[in-house]
């Protein structure tokens, strides 16, 4: 249909990767802020508590906020962070997979509340100080408050974000107050620690803290455990598998295939700062652009023969985003990946799904809610 597509609203659907990536990295196209919600005629619908929550956290803000905000977090995961983080990813492979091995002992067992779940919470929330008690808690309201990043979210999946969004404010605001009480030498003191030489208003600074800390905990949980499952998915095919423990070496190149192949996220929007013409189609201002990052990585100009699932490819992909919101996780999330299929490849030479996965009904954020496995 084109690389710039009409949507059924004031918007507009992207789906070369070429258009994508211009789109993600250029100057003229902005996060979908708060003013930009405030000038719409339909304003109300933004209204939510859930929807304005969200408006308010660093993939929402522009410069200089946005600028302001990023550089307080620095790098998060440069290659010394990720060195450091390493062992203690690799025990909590190691602890989880011998729960799948107990599992798998007596038939099939559901990778993703075994793994692919626990996986990511486990690091995130050694990493922020968060105790290992209050995952399930964390979780729970993870996946409820995400409905409010949907494209078109019902009023009662709206109703189930607000609440989430109450408990995550009422959480972070309380693991923040916690360590501003008990420092420590850990990344969200240092935080603490950059926003008071920032802000000399307290109460703001605490505010900025919570969100920081907050999205990027929510930003890295439902993520990762959809790349984990879909590798999980993906790799297990049997004459995928023997050829990866045959060739270890390109572990890598596999978790690349499967983010290109299926990004955890498909849909980004941003917002026209002025009218343009994008790919031949004139953009007026303050339309929405909704980067499809699926069609961008199966754009068979950048992707020969897209469909096809091929280790080798030495393809690209956009589904960590681009520009200066590009995903701050990404090292983080790959080292999980790669840790994780590493082991399962060592540990089980004969493991396959049995059961597929089952995609929860969204359009924004692929969440896969179960996968049967056996050896
Ligand atoms: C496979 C896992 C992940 C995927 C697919 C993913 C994808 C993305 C995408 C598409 C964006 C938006 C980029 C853009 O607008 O151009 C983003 C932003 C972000 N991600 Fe990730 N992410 C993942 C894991 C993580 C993890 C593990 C963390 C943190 C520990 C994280 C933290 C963030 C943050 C803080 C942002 C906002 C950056 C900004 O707006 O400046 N993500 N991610």
């Amino acid at each position: 249909m084109g690389d710039v597509v009409r949507a059924p609203w004031n918007g507009y659907f992207v789906t070369g990767f070429d258009t994508c990536s211009q789109v993600l990295r250029g100057r003229n196209w902005l996060a979908p802020d708060l003013a930009w919600q405030e000038r719409q005629d339909d304003s109300k619908q933004w209204d939510a508590i859930a929807t304005r929550e969200m408006t308010t956290t660093l993939a929402r803000l522009n410069a200089p906020e946005h600028t302001c905000q990023r550089r307080s977090l620095g790098n998060l995961f440069d290659r010394s962070t990720i060195e450091r983080l390493a062992p203690g990813v690799e025990r909590d492979t190691d602890r989880l997979l011998d729960e799948l091995a107990e599992k798998l002992r007596w038939g099939e067992a559901d990778f993703v509340s075994t793994v692919s779940e626990q996986l990511p919470v486990s690091t995130v929330g050694s990493w922020l100080g968060i105790p290992p008690e209050d995952y399930p808690h964390i979780l729970e309201i993870t996946h409820n408050q995400v409905f409010a990043q949907e494209l078109l979210p019902t009023k009662s999946q709206l109703a189930v974000s607000a609440e989430a969004t109450l408990a995550l404010r009422a959480y972070f605001t309380e693991l923040v107050a916690r360590r501003r009480a008990e420092p420590r030498h850990d990344v969200l003191t240092g935080w603490i620690h950059t926003w008071d030489a920032m802000e000399p208003d307290r109460e703001k600074a605490d505010e900025i803290l919570y969100r920081l800390t907050m999205f990027v905990t929510i930003a890295s949980l439902e993520t990762t455990a959809t790349l984990l499952t879909s590798m999980a998915h993906l790799l297990t095919e049997p004459t995928r598998w023997a050829w990866l423990r045959q060739y270890p070496e390109h572990i890598d190149a596999a978790v690349d295939e499967v983010l290109r192949y299926d990004p955890p996220i498909h849909i980004n929007t941003r917002i026209a700062a002025e009218d343009t013409v994008l790919a031949g189609v004139p953009i007026k201002k303050d339309s929405m652009i909704h980067v499809l990052y699926g069609a961008a990585n199966h754009d068979p100009r950048r992707n020969a023969d897209p469909g096809g699932f091929d280790i080798l490819r030495g393809g690209s992909h956009l589904t960590f985003g681009g520009g200066v919101h590009y995903c701050l996780g990404a090292a983080l999330a790959k080292l999980e990946a790669r840790t994780l299929l590493a082991r399962m490849l060592d540990r089980f030479p004969t493991l396959r799904t049995v059961t597929p996965p089952q995609y929860a009904p969204r359009m924004v954020f692929r969440r896969i809610t179960s996968l049967g496995v056996a050896l």
